[in-house]
C-alpha cells in the first residue's frame, strides 16, 4: 500500500502512518445539520430523520494534540495530508487517483493594480474537476461500509468522478444526467465504467429517479448532501486554501454554487481550523455565484429567506450550476450571512465574455462556471461590493477542456500562394473581435 501511495504522491511517505492498515481518525459521531441530533459514525447513513444532511463531527481537541502544522508541512502534497480531519479509517479503503493540491494562479494582467486576484484551479484534479475531492471520500467510505452499488444524479462532473472512483473500488455505479449534459461528460462516465442514463429533465428530476431506484433496488444513493462524506472531501478546498495562504484568510471567496457542497465544506473547514488553533476568527466574505437563468440561492438571499424554493425553467450553458433546488440551501445561506458575504447572479453573455477574456488575457482556460466567478467579480467591483485592493479567490471548479468551445480556425489550402499580409491583418481583426 505504501508503495502505491508513493507512486501517486511523488514524495516520501510517513511510513508509520500507513502501516497496520489503520489510520488515526478522530471522528466521534454524525450530527443532523438542522436539529443537532447525534447519529453513530461507522454505519451507513443518508439523511437525518429531519430529512437534512448529516455532518461529520471530530474530537478536535484530540486533533489539536496529535497534529500540528510542522507535521503537515513535511507531508506529500495531496488531499490525504489532512487525514486527521477526514473520516477514512482503513488505508485499504482509499481509492486514490492522485488527488493533488491545486495551484492558486494569479491573474496579473487583469487584476486591479493594488489588488490580488487568485484562481484556485480545481481543473487539475483527477477526472478534471473538484468533484474528485468529494467523491474520493464518499467512495472510500462506501467501500469501508460495505456498499456494492451506488447511484447518483449529476450535471456531469460528479458522475464522472463517482464512476472513476467506483471502478477502482470495485463498486457498481449508475449515473443519471439531464439529456443535454455536455457529451464529453456523458462519455467519460461510460468510459470510466458506470452505466449512464440520459433523462429528459433537470438534475432534480434525475434525483427523483435515483431515489425511486433506491427503494426498488436498494442501491446506495450518493446524491449531493444525501450522504455525509462528500462534504468532508470538499472541506479540503478550504484547508488547502488556508495553508497555501500561510494560514491567513483571503478577503473574499467567489464560489460557483449549485448544490453548494463546496461552500458548505469550506465553511466547516474554517470552523474546524479555528477550533484546532490553526487560524483565528477572521473569515473571508463568502460569495455565492449563480446564473440569471437559475438563481434560487440569490433570490432567497435577497428575500432574507432561510430556504430557497425550486427555480422554474432553469437554463444556462454553465451546466454545473444549473441546480433548481438544493437540500443544503439553509447551510449555504448561513455561510453567506455569517461571513458578511452576498449572493450574485450573472447572465450567460457575461459568462461567455469572461470566459474569453481570462483565456485570452491570461492564458487560463476556465470552465464556464469558473468564468461566472470572474464575471461576478467584475460586477461586484463595479457596484462596490468588492474593493479593488482586496485579496480575492475565484474557484475554477473544472478543466475548461471538458466544455464545448466556440468554433475556431481559418482554413488554409496548400498549393496556392499565401497572402501573408492579409493573413496577419485578419488574425489581428479576429483578436479585436473577441478580445
Ligand atoms: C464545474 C462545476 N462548478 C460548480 C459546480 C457546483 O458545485 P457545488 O455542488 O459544490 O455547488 C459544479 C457541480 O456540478 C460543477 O461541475
Amino acid at each position: 500500500m505504501t508503495k502505491r501511495f508513493r507512486r501517486f504522491q511523488g514524495g516520501p511517505m510517513l511510513e508509520h502512518q500507513w502501516t497496520g492498515g489503520d489510520l488515526t481518525t478522530f471522528v466521534t459521531h454524525l450530527e443532523c445539520s438542522l436539529t443537532g441530533e447525534h447519529y453513530p459514525a461507522d454505519t451507513l447513513q443518508t439523511l437525518s430523520k429531519a430529512g437534512r444532511p448529516l455532518l461529520v463531527r471530530y474530537d478536535l481537541d484530540g486533533v489539536r494534540r496529535a497534529f500540528d502544522r510542522a507535521t503537515l508541512a513535511a507531508r506529500p502534497h495531496s488531499l490525504w495530508r489532512y487525514r486527521e480531519l477526514l473520516p477514512v479509517r482503513r488505508v485499504n479503503d482509499i481509492v486514490s487517483l492522485g488527488e493533488i493540491m491545486t495551484p492558486l494562479v494569479p491573474l496579473p494582467r487583469i487584476t486591479p493594480a493594488e489588488g490580488e486576484l487568485l484562481v484556485k484551479d480545481e481543473g487539475r484534479l483527477p477526472t478534471g474537476s473538484f468533484k474528485a475531492r468529494g467523491l474520493v471520500l464518499a467512495v472510500a467510505m462506501a467501500k469501508e461500509l460495505g456498499v456494492e452499488t451506488m447511484a447518483m444524479p449529476t450535471n456531469g462532473n460528479a458522475g464522472a468522478a463517482m464512476a472513476a472512483y467506483c471502478s477502482r473500488a470495485g463498486i457498481k455505479a449508475f449515473v443519471f444526467c439531464p439529456d443535454d449534459t455536455p457529451a464529453v461528460n456523458v462519455r467519460e462516465i461510460a468510459m470510466q465504467g458506470a452505466e449512464v442514463f440520459l433523462v429528459d429533465g433537470l438534475i432534480d428530476d434525475c434525483g427523483r429517479l435515483v431515489a425511486e431506484g433506491e427503494k426498488a433496488i436498494g442501491w446506495f444513493n450518493c446524491s449531493t448532501l444525501r450522504e455525509p462524506y462528500r462534504i468532508e472531501g470538499k472541506k479540503t478546498m478550504g484547508i488547502e486554501l488556508a495553508e497555501q495562504l500561510g494560514w491567513d484568510m483571503p478577503d473574499v471567496i467567489f464560489y460557483p454554487t449549485g448544490g453548494g457542497t463546496g461552500i458548505i465544506g469550506m465553511w466547516k473547514a474554517f470552523d474546524e481550523l479555528e477550533k484546532i488553533g490553526w487560524i483565528g476568527p477572521k473569515r473571508p466574505r463568502m460569495v455565492v455565484v449563480q446564473v440569471a437563468g437559475c438563481a434560487p440561492m440569490v433570490k432567497a438571499w435577497e428575500d432574507g429567506a432561510e430556504h430557497a424554493p425550486r427555480w422554474q425553467n432553469a437554463h444556462t450553458f454553465a451546466a454545473g450550476i444549473r441546480v433548481p433546488q438544493g437540500i443544503g440551501d439553509f447551510l449555504i445561506l448561513r455561510a453567506v450571512r455569517e461571513s458578511g458575504g452576498f449572493a450574485i447572479a450573472v447572465d450567460d453573455d457575461a459568462i461567455a465574455r469572461a470566459w474569453a477574456k481570462v483565456a485570452k488575457a491570461e492564458g487560463l482556460l476556465l470552465c464556464p462556471e469558473g468564468a461566472a466567478t470572474y464575471a461576478a467579480y467584475e460586477q461586484a467591483l463595479a457596484d462596490g461590493r468588492v474593493r479593488p485592493n482586496e485579496r480575492v479567490v475565484l474557484f475554477n471548479c473544472a478543466s475548461g477542456l471538458k466544455y464545448p468551445m466556440p468554433e475556431a480556425g481559418t482554413r488554409l489550402k496548400l498549393g496556392g500562394a499565401i497572402d501573408w499580409a492579409s493573413l496577419v491583418s485578419s488574425a489581428a481583426k479576429g483578436a479585436d473581435r473577441t478580445g
